[in-house]
Order: C-alpha cells, then structure tokens, then sequence
C-alpha cells in the first residue's frame, strides 16, 4: 500500500529522532489542566493515600439509564470502579476491571482513568478504538520511559509508567485486545466562541463553577475542554461526555494544517488516514481529546515522547507553535469519530 511504502521510507531514511524545540514559552497550561505556567521549583506530589474501604452504611448514589447503585468510595475504587453500564462493553479482562494491587509497583484497574468502554478523559487519554499494535507500542515505551510529560505538576502520566513497569506481557496482551476492540464514538463536542463559562480546575481538569462563583470570561487563546455535567464526571458515568470550547476562526485553520500541512508541516491524512480515524498501526486522531493531542505534540517537540516510531512523527511537528498545535487540535477534536 501506497501509505506504508512512505511510512517504510520515513523509518529507513533516518528522519531526524524528536528532539526538536519550537522556539516556544513553555507548556500550554490549558492543554494540562491548569490556569498557570509550570512554576521553576515543584514539591514533590503527597503521598498517595492507601484504597478506602467502603463502608455499609455510605449513601448508595444512582445514575439514569443504570440499574445499579454504588457509595462514592466504589465509584473512585482504583481496584474495582464502578461499572454503571455492564452491557455496553464486553466482558473485561482482570486487568481493566481490577488491575493487580498486589504488584509492586501496583496496578489500579485501567477502568478507573481511561473508563470501562476506553474512551478515557482529558487528564489521561482515550484508548478505545486504537490499533492494537499502536497500543502494546505506547506500553513498551511507557515502560522503557520513552513518554514523560513536559509540565511536572501532571502526576499521572507517571503513574501510567509505573503501571507498565509491573505489567506481565499477557496483561498487556488483554487490555491491548480488550481497548482495540471498543468502537470509539462520539465522546467530545466542540464549539467555537469568544466567551466560556468560569472554571476551576482539580486534578487536571476543568469544571464549571456554579452557584455565587458561576459566570463568564473570555476564552483568549485557549481551549477549555470541560465535562458537561460535573456530577457526571464524578460518578464516572460514561454517558456524559465533554465540551470543548475553542476560539473562533480555530477550526478551519485546524484544518488547512491537517488537510494540507499549509507548507509548514505533511498533510495529517497521509499516515493518520483520509478520515483521520487511523490507518494500520497508526492510531486515529478523529475527535481526540484537544488537551490530550495539544500534550502529546508538545511531548514529542521536547524529547518527552521519544518511543520506536517518533521519528516519523520528528519532521511533522518540527515548526508547529504552541498556536497552530491549538488550532489543529481544536479541528481533530470537532471531527466525527
Ligand atoms: C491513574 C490513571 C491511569 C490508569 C489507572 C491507567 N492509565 Fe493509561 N494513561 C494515563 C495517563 C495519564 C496517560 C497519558 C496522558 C498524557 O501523558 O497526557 C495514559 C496513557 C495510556 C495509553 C496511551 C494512549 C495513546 O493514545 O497513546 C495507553 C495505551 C494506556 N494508557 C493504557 C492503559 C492500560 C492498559 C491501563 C491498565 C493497566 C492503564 N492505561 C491504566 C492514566 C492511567
Ligand atoms: C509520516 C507519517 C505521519 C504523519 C504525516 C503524521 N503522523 Fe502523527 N503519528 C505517526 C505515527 C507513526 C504515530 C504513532 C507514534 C507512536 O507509535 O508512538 C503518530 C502519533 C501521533 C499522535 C499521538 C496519538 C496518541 O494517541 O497519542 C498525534 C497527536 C499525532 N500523531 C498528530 C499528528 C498530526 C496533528 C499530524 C499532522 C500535522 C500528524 N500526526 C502527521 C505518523 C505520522
């Protein structure tokens, strides 16, 4: 096929390995969840605490659609998170259902972060649907520390390379089957505007402020991506998905880059597929998570995502700003998944 003999060709030259740095200001605050540059010192994170037990007597919360009810500690169990919609995904494999706990270092259930059907959160990533190639790749390179992140205050992505660490090859080989063989489906939606609603951000994310506190502000040169219902989020419920807020004029800049590469970079289709929902072992991109892509772009141009198949990625984004990186996640985002 005509797309592998590029991707063959891209590998045997010897295209350059990502390390390249955009003359750019640091990380894009936005793209990690919070409202502030990466400060010059950062205290270590506190100490994780150990897994609450659930109490009998805690209050069951309910969702709609679902029959079950579980406490709030079930929800947010790292071994065992709640699952409100059994049917809607197949039979799980251990390790995304529970993880091991008894492994050091241990292993929450994948369910937790990147959610029962994969179709993860902006603070992690969306999983679902993605080659299963590409998927035990991301796990190698995790392990090997070939992905970091570039703001040091996300203490997650961390955590994902401890996970790996302890990962046997047939937990990798499940979950990677399991994750491939969920369709990804409409999760994010995106809206252009000049005004957002105020947030507060915690763990990584933005919410909504409500109540006395709730009110607008201009978006400026950010996108704001967001879950449409807090509680929602809270309760892990995958019906409620995300808003992405995105300045107007973005998308269609987004797109003359992805389409086109507008001289400055390789037209996106070529190895990411006409529809960008991914080709082979290259994984899709259609109505990704903007603060996750707008992470990953800036990981690879700072030689914080180094992994095996970087280097076709290396030219690509060599001359994209922190602004054009915006705009094109702003379009992969507003793409059908
Ligand atoms: C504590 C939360 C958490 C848990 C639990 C977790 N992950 Fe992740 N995962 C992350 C984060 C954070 C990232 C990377 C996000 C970033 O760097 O921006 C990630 C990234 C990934 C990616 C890369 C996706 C891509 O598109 O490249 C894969 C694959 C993945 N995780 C698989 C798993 C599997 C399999 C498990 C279960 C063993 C798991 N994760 C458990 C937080 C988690
Ligand atoms: C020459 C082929 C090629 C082109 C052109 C290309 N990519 Fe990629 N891209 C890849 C490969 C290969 C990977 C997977 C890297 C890996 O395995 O770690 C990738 C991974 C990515 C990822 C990480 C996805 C994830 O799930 O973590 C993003 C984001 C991305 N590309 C964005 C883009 C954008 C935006 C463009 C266009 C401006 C583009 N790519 C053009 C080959 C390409």
């Amino acid at each position: 096929m005509k797309n592998f003999a590029l991707l063959g060709c891209a590998l045997a030259c010897g295209l350059a390995v990502g390390t390249a740095v955009a003359a750019e200001d640091g990380p894009p605050p936005w793209a990690w969840g919070f409202t502030t540059p990466m400060p010059a010192t950062i205290p270590p994170p506190p100490p994780v605490a150990p897994q609450a037990v659930p109490k009998p007597d805690e209050p069951k919360l309910t969702i709609e659609g679902s029959k079950f009810s579980f406490s709030r500690t079930e929800v947010n169990h790292r071994y065992a998170p709640a699952d409100w919609f059994p049917d809607e995904h197949p039979s799980m494999p251990k390790i995304v259902a529970v993880g091991r706990e008894s492994a050091s270092p241990t292993i929450y259930a994948c369910a937790l972060c990147h959610m029962h059907t994969g179709k993860g959160r902006p603070e992690n990533a969306a999983v679902s649907g993605l080659p299963y190639d590409y998927i035990i790749r991301q796990l190698q390179d995790f392990k090997a520390g070939h992905r970091k992140t570039s703001d040091l205050r996300k203490t997650n992505t961390g955590l994902m390379e401890d996970f790996t660490k302890s990962m046997t090859d047939a937990e990798m080989h499940e979950s990677a089957l399991y994750f491939s063989s969920m369709p990804s489906t409409q999760w994010i939606k995106v809206q252009e505007t000049a005004t957002v609603p105020k947030t507060r951000t915690a763990g990584g994310v933005f919410f909504v402020l409500e109540g006395d506190k709730a009110g607008t502000e201009p978006l400026g040169n950010r996108i704001i991506e967001t879950p449409v219902s807090t509680e929602g989020f809270e309760l892990r419920n995958a019906h409620t998905g995300f808003i992405a807020y995105v300045p107007r004029g973005s998308i269609a800049k987004g797109k003359a880059l992805v389409t086109t590469g507008g001289g400055k970079t390789t037209a996106c289709t070529i190895c990411h597929g006409v529809d960008l929902r991914g080709l082979g072992p290259i994984p899709r991109l259609a109505n990704r998570s903007p603060s996750y892509v707008a992470r990953q772009i800036y990981d690879m141009q700072h030689g914080n995502r180094i992994g095996a198949w970087m280097p076709l990625m290396a030219p690509v984004i060599e001359k994209l700003t922190n602004d054009d990186v915006l705009n094109i996640a702003a379009y992969l985002a507003s793409l059908e998944p």
